[in-house]
């Protein structure tokens, strides 16, 4: 049995990353997608409720399991049996990061393997990061993440602007 995992933030998930997770479960007989706590950023929805959000998404794709984790990858890996890190490139800019972690990670676990899967031309451009920023300007976030994502994430920056406001 062939298991892979698709690690991230996810914060929160866009529709690039449910094109990848889509494609790569046809690639493997099992796919974990992996929400880490990334202690260098600072996420706007908890680990909780981005697991929410990837597990309604993937609630038809059967071989998909999603999880959340911490620590490193290659442990993450091992101890769940899985031989192959998946990582989405978009463009040339992702390369020099995912190349350093690749290797990274290769020297971490020789038998570990990294596999990347180009990005769909339709989401070259898209990151969660933007997919945030865009709507917390008011611009429409439609057809970059799924409906239920684009409702949460409105009420979340709704919150998060009143809680800013009852601080000042
Ligand atoms: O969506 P992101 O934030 O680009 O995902 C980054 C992620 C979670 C894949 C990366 O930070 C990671 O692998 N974290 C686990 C900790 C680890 O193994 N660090 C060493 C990587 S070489």
């Amino acid at each position: 049995m062939l298991s892979a995992v698709y690690p991230g933030s996810f914060d929160p998930i866009t529709n690039g990353h449910l094109d990848i997770i889509k494609r790569s479960a046809k690639c493997f007989d099992k796919l974990y997608v992996a929400v880490f706590d990334n202690p260098s950023k600072t996420p706007l929805f908890s680990v909780q409720e981005r697991l929410e959000m990837i597990s309604e998404e993937c609630k038809d794709l059967d071989n998909v399991e999603v999880v959340g984790a911490s620590g490193l990858l290659v442990d993450f890996a091992r101890k769940n049996g899985i031989s192959v890190l998946v990582k989405g490139l978009r463009a040339v800019s992702d390369f020099d990061y995912e190349f350093k972690m690749a290797l990274m990670n290769k020297k971490l676990d020789p038998e570990i393997e990294t596999v990347f899967m180009m990005t769909s031309l339709d989401y070259l451009y898209l990151s969660s990061s933007l997919v945030k920023e865009v709507a917390a300007y008011g611009g429409c976030v439609k057809d970059l993440v799924p409906p239920s994502v684009e409702g949460r994430l409105l009420r979340k920056l709704k919150e998060v602007s009143a809680q800013k406001e009852a601080k000042q």
